[in-house]
């Protein structure tokens, strides 16, 4: 694809700000569950009846102090018990694409979680429909394109995944991958080995978590038993050269989600986390929210936080971190022309 223009290497830091939030961006890495504020959940609770065990908002987001993955997953699937109609999924996501449209977000890949809410009672089609609609209203009236991809909970058993993707078939035309989520460690991507070979028989895009809390061994794993075609966080692969060189030949993307992995304790600090050195390595990194309503923004408050933790983080990985965005997306090739070339307007114009 493009490379960066000249006038990229002179723009000067205190520049970046203003660049970082208006340069169009992808992102890749954002569980639509994982966007629903307190306000709104607040909402749908009383539109539906459904009581939840916080007095208030505030109380609800003081219980946002987590210690690691399982901590925010107890509160984050309590959190989407208050989905339960069509209506809701439309909102939800509706609120997300306003939020992106506002970060010069272009394309999103949205990942959905269906175990969630069937085994809550509430139906594949119910969840499907209401996300296809807002994606379809957010193209329409926002700008913003977008995909949807299916995850199967990795807590759950290969079966349980087997019996989602068979659910999920008369809506195949709706969504264009499928992935993996929920608690990491203790649930290996051999696990889903087979689901996973389903999918590709079936021409769906595969992407996994892999190297979030868990070892570099089930990075390796997903590239190897589940083939993906991305990995979602990945940032563990550092503790292991030969996989970092493995990522680097096959230019396998990583969805790293800076601000979710200092809420959920992978780093202490932002100035601690280890992205710019996962790019010094020839990465093919990209920086997503992953859950922003919990973990403290959306995608520019992402970049801008990193950027600001990070002196080494220049203009220059500021437009390659959004041409990487567009690069490593499921869209089409004319879509990902067009986008690099609003990128190369926006830094034309420093
Ligand atoms: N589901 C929602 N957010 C997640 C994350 N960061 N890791 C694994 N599963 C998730
Ligand atoms: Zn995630």
């Amino acid at each position: 694809m493009t490379t960066a223009p000249d006038s990229v290497n002179t723009i000067p830091r205190e520049r970046l700000p203003d660049l970082l939030r208006d340069m169009p961006k992808a992102e890749l890495h954002i569980h639509i569950e994982g966007s629903l504020e307190p306000e709104l959940i607040f909402a749908l609770a009383q539109r539906n009846g459904v009581s939840i065990p916080y007095a208030s908002v505030e109380a609800l987001r003081a219980a946002y102090a987590f210690t690691d993955l399982q901590s925010f997953l107890d509160i984050y699937y309590a959190g989407a018990s208050v989905l339960l109609k069509e209506e809701d999924f439309f909102d939800m996501a509706m609120a997300y694409f306003r939020r992106a449209a506002a970060d010069h977000v272009v394309h999103a890949e949205l990942f959905f979680d269906p175990q969630t809410h069937t085994d809550r009672g509430v139906s594949f089609e119910t969840v499907i429909k209401g996300l296809t609609r807002a994606s379809e209203t957010a193209q329409r009236e926002l700008g913003v394109s977008s995909l949807l991809i299916m995850c199967f909970l990795r807590h759950l058993s290969e079966e349980a995944a087997f019996a989602t993707l068979e659910e999920s078939l008369p809506w195949r035309h709706l969504f264009v991958g499928v992935g993996l989520d929920s608690g990491e460690r203790g649930n290996p991507p051999d696990k889903f080995e087979r689901v996973f070979e389903r999918c590709r028989a079936l021409g769906l895009h595969v992407v996994a978590h892999a190297g979030e809390e868990g070892p570099p061994d089930y990075i390796w794993d997903a590239i190897e038993l589940l083939k993906v075609e991305r990995i979602d966080h990945g940032v563990r692969c550092l503790e292991d050269p030969r996989l970092v060189l493995r990522l680097a030949a096959a230019r396998m993307p990583l969805t790293v989600c800076p601000l979710s992995n200092v809420k959920l304790c992978v780093f202490k600090t932002l100035a601690e986390h280890n992205l710019a050195t996962l790019m010094e390595a020839g990465l093919c990194v990209t920086i997503n929210s992953d859950d922003p309503a919990y973990f403290g923004g959306y995608m520019n408050q992402n970049f801008v936080e990193t950027f600001e933790a990070l002196p080494q983080l220049s203009a220059r990985h500021a437009y390659q971190l959004a041409l990487n965005s567009f690069d490593a997306s499921f869209a089409s090739a004319d879509d990902k022309h067009r986008w690099s070339k609003q990128l190369d307007a926006v830094f034309a114009a420093g």
